[in-house]
C-alpha cells in the first residue's frame, strides 16, 4: 500500500494510473476503521482497478470541539486493516494543505436540506461535509466513490453535491453493516462502556419497531411507539426518531403512499451521540 501525506504527491501518483487507463475507486473516512469502512473498501476492489482511501478527522464538519478532541485516530492499526483489505493507496490529508486560510474562501451550502435531522443538531456539519468531499474529488478524481446508507442525510447531501457541480464521479451507497446484536458500526462505538454497550442495540429495535408499526398505516402512531422504546432505558436520550421522504428529506404523511422512505433516529449514550436509519418502501 502506497501513503501519501501531500497533495501533489497523491495527485501526480493517481494522475499517471489514470492516464494508463486505470479505473480509480474512492473510499472516504476519518480513520478508526471497522467492518462497515471496510464493506465499503472491499465493494470498491470489486468494482475498480486501484482503491484509494483517505483517513482525515475533518475539523470543518464538527461542530462540537469536544467530539472533535475526542474522535479516535489509532492510524498504525488502521494503515494494517488497509493492507489486509488490499487497499492500493492511503491519502493522509494534511490540515496546513487542505485548510491553508483559517475561514475556508468558498462554502458549500445544500439549503434546506442541510439544516433538517442531523443538520439540526449539528449546525454548519454538512458544510464541512460538502467541502471536505469537493476538495478530496478534486485531488482523487475518483471513477466512483463509495459512502455508507449509515449515513443517509449525508449520502443524500453528496449525491445531490455531485449533480449539482457535475463531478466525474459515481456516488455508490452501501448497506449498513450491523453487530449481531443489530448496533450499527461506528467508530463512536469505541466510546461506549460496557453497560452502555449492551443498552446500545434499544436504538435499532426502536426502528424495527417503528418500520413494524408503519404497516398500521398510521406514520405518527408509528413514531410514538418506537420513542416508547428509547424512553424504556433511562441512560438514552432521544434528539429525533422521524419517517423521512428518502430524496427530499422532509417528514412523510399519511396521505403518500408507495414511496421510499428512511425511519432515521438519534441519540444520546453515555458520552456518545449515535446515529442510525433503516429504509423502507411505504
Ligand atoms: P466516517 O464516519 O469515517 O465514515 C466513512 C464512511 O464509512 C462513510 O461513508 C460512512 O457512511 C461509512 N460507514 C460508517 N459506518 C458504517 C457502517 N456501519 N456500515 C457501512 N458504512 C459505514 O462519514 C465520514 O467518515 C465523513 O463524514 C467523511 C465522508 C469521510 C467526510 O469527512
Amino acid at each position: 500500500m502506497q501513503v501519501f501525506e501531500h497533495v501533489y504527491d497523491v495527485r501526480e501518483y493517481i494522475k499517471e494510473r489514470i492516464a494508463s487507463g486505470k479505473k480509480v475507486g474512492f473510499v472516504p473516512t476519518m480513520g478508526a476503521l471497522h467492518e462497515g469502512h471496510i464493506s465499503l473498501l472491499n465493494k470498491a476492489k470489486q468494482e475498480n482497478d486501484i482503491v484509494v482511501c483517505s483517513i482525515y478527522v475533518n475539523p470543518t464538519q464538527f461542530n462540537n470541539a469536544e467530539d472533535l478532541k475526542n474522535y479516535p485516530s489509532p492510524i498504525e492499526n488502521d494503515k494494517k486493516k488497509l493492507i489486509d483489505a488490499h487497499c492500493d493507496i492511503l491519502y493522509l490529508p494534511q490540515t496546513k494543505e487542505i485548510y491553508p486560510t483559517k475561514d475556508p474562501k468558498v462554502i458549500v451550502d445544500f439549503g434546506e436540506m442541510e439544516r433538517t435531522l442531523e443538520g439540526e443538531f449539528r449546525p454548519g456539519h454538512f458544510k464541512g461535509v460538502g467541502l471536505i468531499i469537493t476538495k478530496l474529488f478534486n485531488i482523487i478524481k475518483p471513477a466512483k466513490a463509495y459512502f455508507g446508507e449509515k449515513d443517509f442525510q449525508q449520502l443524500a447531501l453528496i449525491r445531490n453535491l455531485a449533480d449539482e457541480f457535475m463531478f466525474d464521479t459515481e456516488i455508490i451507497g452501501v448497506d449498513t453493516m450491523r453487530e449481531k446484536d443489530g448496533l450499527a458500526m461506528s467508530s463512536r462505538n469505541l466510546r461506549l462502556n460496557e453497560e452502555e454497550r449492551k443498552i446500545s442495540p434499544i436504538i435499532y429495535k426502536a426502528l424495527k419497531t417503528v418500520e413494524e408499526n408503519l404497516k398500521n398505516g398510521d406514520i405518527e402512531q408509528a413514531i410514538e411507539k418506537g420513542k416508547a422504546v428509547i424512553l424504556s432505558n433511562s441512560k438514552l436520550t432521544l434528539e429525533y426518531l422521524r419517517v423521512v421522504d428518502a430524496y427530499t428529506l422532509k417528514d412523510m404523511e399519511n396521505t403518500m403512499k408507495t414511496l421510499t422512505a428512511n425511519i432515521c433516529i438519534a441519540a444520546h449514550l453515555g458520552p456518545v451521540r449515535l446515529i442510525d436509519n433503516i429504509r423502507v418502501e411505504l
